[in-house]
């Protein structure tokens, strides 16, 4: 059959600023599995209904992550269709996906997980205790938002004591849009480099860390250097933007929400808050991409093999069929949601983001006395363009923090 021809629309990508772009409200009453040119100038599916996201996430058999990321709908074009990197799970399908993803699902299960709840809490108090030593104003971003998840991964992956300053620097010049694309980049090959010469210090000498406990596990297939790499890669680029962002924009919009915020603090809404914050924000934006193997139908739509599929995490997270009242923040709702994914790629390390969250965020609310933001609402840099949405700067001050 021959291609869907080319569309006219384009995805809509602009935030307000914590709900997703109003246009989605219309897309999913009217025409929910629709056709859009994307900025890097891929035409694909956009499935804006929740019904229709858990169909595709859910479907790994017929919808493929080999050659594509999300990162190619928004300017990465030209990498699309080059070849899964060794390790990096979210880019293979089928059995390599599921080899790679047993081997780590013990590291991210909640019990193993909890392990690191003393090293969280030490670098959270940390982290606010120098905002005790400071004055206001500062970029909660890069004062809090980044280097804590940054910190826990390098703990999480065994990054030596001495080389942790390095590695909270480089790995935040990589995500932050402040810096210009060539420091990007330099710090995105330093990355590459490091990673490299951890790989190999822990296949010589392997400690009590995840890398390590790869290496060491008894196995009929080995991972070798450039998986080891892969995996710790992936982990980096998936578990810290994320989860910094999550940070930043979930306490933006806990001070415009006050009652809320002042709930984050009450034990009866602990183990909801953090769920509703992520289906709320549902930063991971602008389409997680598929590719469809065959044709075939979603929501009454022929779909031919070959096509790529976005699906819109953030309009079917308040999709009215699926949810009442979707638009509103509130903390003590249960829901399921789809901010974490779906299916055989469905977040590996949501319990260790939790838990971040669940520390970083009542922690902060409860320590920073009248914390409030102090740049003007038109001022803060949303990050529309990006693949995982936030702010790239938020300047706020307090009061006073306590102990
Ligand atoms: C609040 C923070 C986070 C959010 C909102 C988030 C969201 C997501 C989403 C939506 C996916 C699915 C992507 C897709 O289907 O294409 C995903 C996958 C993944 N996430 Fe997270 N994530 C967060 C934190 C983390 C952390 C802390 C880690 C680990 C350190 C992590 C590791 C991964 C990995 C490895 C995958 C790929 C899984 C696979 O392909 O099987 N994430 N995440």
């Amino acid at each position: 059959m021959p291609p869907t021809s080319s569309p006219t629309e384009a995805l809509p990508t602009q935030r307000c600023p914590f709900d997703p772009d109003p246009r989605y409200r219309t897309l999913r009453e009217e025409s929910p599995i629709t056709r859009v040119s994307t900025p890097a100038g891929i035409d694909v599916w956009l499935v804006t209904r929740y019904a229709d996201a858990q169909r595709v996430l859910g479907d790994g058999a017929s919808f493929s992550n080999i050659d594509s990321s999300s990162s190619h709908l928004m300017g990465d074009k030209d990498a699309l269709g080059a070849p899964p990197p060794p390790g990096v799970l979210l880019r293979h399908d089928g059995d390599a996906h599921s080899r790679l993803r047993l081997r780590l699902a013990r590291e991210f299960m909640i019990k193993r997980v909890a392990h690191l709840e003393p090293f969280i809490r030490r670098v959270v108090a940390e982290h606010i205790d120098r905002l005790a030593a400071t004055s206001g104003p500062i970029d909660l971003y890069r004062a809090f938002g980044l280097p804590v998840p940054a910190l826990v991964i390098s703990e999480l992956l065994g990054v030596p004591e001495e080389d942790r300053e390095k590695f909270e620097r480089f790995t935040a010049a990589q995500v932050d849009l402040r810096f210009s694309l060539e420091e990007r980049q330099a710090a995105a090959y330093e990355s590459v480099t490091f990673f490299a010469q951890l790989v190999d210090a822990k296949l010589k000498n392997p400690g009590d860390d995840l890398i390590s406990r790869l290496i060491l596990e008894p196995t009929e297939r080995p991972m070798d250097a450039a998986e080891l790499q892969g995996i710790a890669m992936l982990l980096l680029a998936a578990g810290h933007d994320t989860t910094a962002n999550m940070i930043t924009l979930g306490t933006h919009a806990l001070l415009q929400h006050p009652k809320e915020a002042a709930r984050l603090l009450d034990p009866a809404t602990e183990a909801t808050a953090v769920d509703e914050l992520v289906r709320y924000l549902s930063i991971v934006h602008n389409g997680v991409l598929r590719k469809a193997v065959a044709d075939l139908e979603i929501g009454g739509v022929t779909v031919r093999a070959g096509e790529h599929v976005a699906v819109v995490l953030e309009s079917a997270n308040r999709d009215a069929a699926f949810l009442d009242d979707g638009d509103d923040l509130d903390l003590a709702r249960s829901s399921a949601h789809l901010g974490f994914g779906y299916g055989p790629h469905q977040c590996l390390g949501q319990h260790l983001a939790r838990l971040e969250l669940r520390i970083a965020l009542p922690e902060l609310f409860r320590r920073v006395r009248g914390l409030r933001v102090v740049m003007p609402a038109d001022e803060i840099p949303y990050k529309n363009d990006a693949v995982v949405y936030g702010i790239r700067e938020l300047r706020v001050d307090w009061d006073e923090v306590v102990a």
